[in-house]
């Protein structure tokens, strides 16, 4: 059945449309170094789509970001595979860029790096009760705690295990997320510091993370900051030592050096992807992901030949189209219906109607040339690529979406490791 339902009320997009999507300049035909590298390897033949992760450029971005703040450790932050990226490859090359801790959100990411054999200072602050903080304290993962409960699970499943688990306590300054909020910070670092005593835990950091960071001039992000040495004032005035202090994600990290601290906590930018897109720079960071797809099918179509579900599209003239072998279940936001950017046969163009669960169109041009198995861009890092920002601007997300939401089907290739180089 076709998908009719009230977002086909959306309008009709035509070729005209597409071609005024593309600037005058993409019309030209694009020589970029993605028709250079038009990937011919025998890992790429055959797959209809997929993602190339050049783990050299992610090594590349941890070192600009460790050089912007040279006198504070680098937690590598992780999570969500490493948005979207693959857990393991990233953390090793992140690890070989100068990260010195890394960073997830939940404990089976935690889990999975250490069973992987990394034995890095590793944080983990997403748990629930129940939550297996037993096996975080036998695999050595620091634990955060935003609440009395937490305290109490950790150190309850520490005495058992006859060990000290190390905790960061973590401060809401101001984010209105996790964190202990006002009077809350009190009694956490009082409850802190009186199971601390009975040598079960370790306060080892106190943290905090910031509403408006990638807003460099608002004014809650000095304000996150006063607020957040006032609260080691008080956990260090309640006993407590400490030994690093971190609220810096990238945002903070690029643009406020004041927020550094002892620990920063680069995401975004470590993949190469700018948190605060609206400043004009992109710091020297490098795309990390570029996807891919093969043309599984090239024909032509009238003019007037409606295009996908619910013909979104309609070419106003006699047209060639290319059949793109990923969808929705791959990644490909499906609000992306004739506006994802793309690049295909040398030009940019954007995506043909409706983005369905596994396909989707691309208007290709009266008289294309191209033919099934040509190699399609989403969106890179090379010139001419369209970028995972103009999908996020395309879609009404962040870039972040972009990336993390690529489907587990979508093969990851992993390019730039030390092996690959001369
Ligand atoms: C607690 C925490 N620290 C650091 C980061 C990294 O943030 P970013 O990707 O903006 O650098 C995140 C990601 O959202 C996070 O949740």
């Amino acid at each position: 059945m076709n998908q009719i339902d009230a977002s086909d009320a959306e309008r009709t997009a035509t070729s005209a449309d597409a071609e005024r999507t593309a600037t005058s300049a993409d019309a030209e035909r694009i020589a970029t170094a993605s028709d250079a590298a038009t990937p011919t390897s025998p890992e790429t033949r055959g797959l209809t789509v997929w993602a190339e992760i050049d783990l050299a450029a992610l090594e590349a971005n941890v070192r600009t970001l460790r050089a912007l703040a040279p006198a504070s450790e680098f937690m590598a932050v992780v999570k969500a595979d490493a948005y979207g990226h693959g857990l393991l490859p990233i953390a090793r090359a992140a690890l070989r860029g100068g990260a010195t801790w890394l960073g997830a959100a939940q404990l089976p990411e935690a889990f999975a790096l250490r069973d992987a054999g990394l034995t890095t200072r590793l944080l983990t602050w997403l748990s629930v009760p129940g939550s297996d903080f037993s096996g975080a304290i036998e695999r050595d993962i620091d634990l955060s705690a935003s609440a009395p409960w937490v305290i109490d699970e950790i150190a309850s499943a520490a005495a058992a295990l006859g060990r000290t688990a190390r905790v960061h306590l973590k401060v809401d300054t101001g984010l209105g997320r996790g964190g202990a909020y006002g009077p809350d910070w009190t009694s956490l670092v009082q409850h802190a510091s009186s199971v601390e005593a009975a040598g079960v835990i370790t306060v080892v950091g106190i943290w905090t993370h910031f509403a408006h960071a990638d807003s460099p001039e608002h004014p809650t992000v000095l304000a996150q900051q006063e607020r957040f040495f006032e609260a080691v004032t008080e956990a260090e005035q309640a006993g407590l030592r400490p030994e690093v202090r971190h609220l810096a994600n990238s945002a903070a990290t690029l643009v406020h050096p004041s927020a550094h601290a002892d620990i920063v906590r680069p995401g975004i930018a470590m993949y190469g992807l700018t948190p605060v897109p609206q400043v004009d720079d992109d710091f020297g960071l490098h795309p990390v992901m570029t996807l891919r797809a093969r043309l599984a099918l090239v024909k032509a179509l009238p003019a007037g030949q409606g295009v996908s579900y619910g013909h979104a599209y309609v070419p106003d003239v006699d047209t060639v189209v290319g059949l793109v072998p990923a969808g929705y279940a791959d990644g490909v936001p499906r609000n992306a219906s004739n506006v994802g950017p793309l690049l295909v046969d040398g030009r940019r163009t954007t995506i043909a109607g409706r983005v369905c669960m596994d396909q989707f169109v691309v208007d290709l041009g009266p008289g294309s040339q191209a033919r099934a198995g040509d190699v399609v861009t989403l969106f890179g890092g090379a010139p001419g690529e369209p970028s995972a920002q103009e999908w996020a601007d395309a879609t009404d997300t962040i870039s972040y979406e972009i990336v993390t939401r690529l489907g587990a089907r979508v093969p990851r290739v992993y390019v730039g490791e030390p092996g690959d180089r001369t």
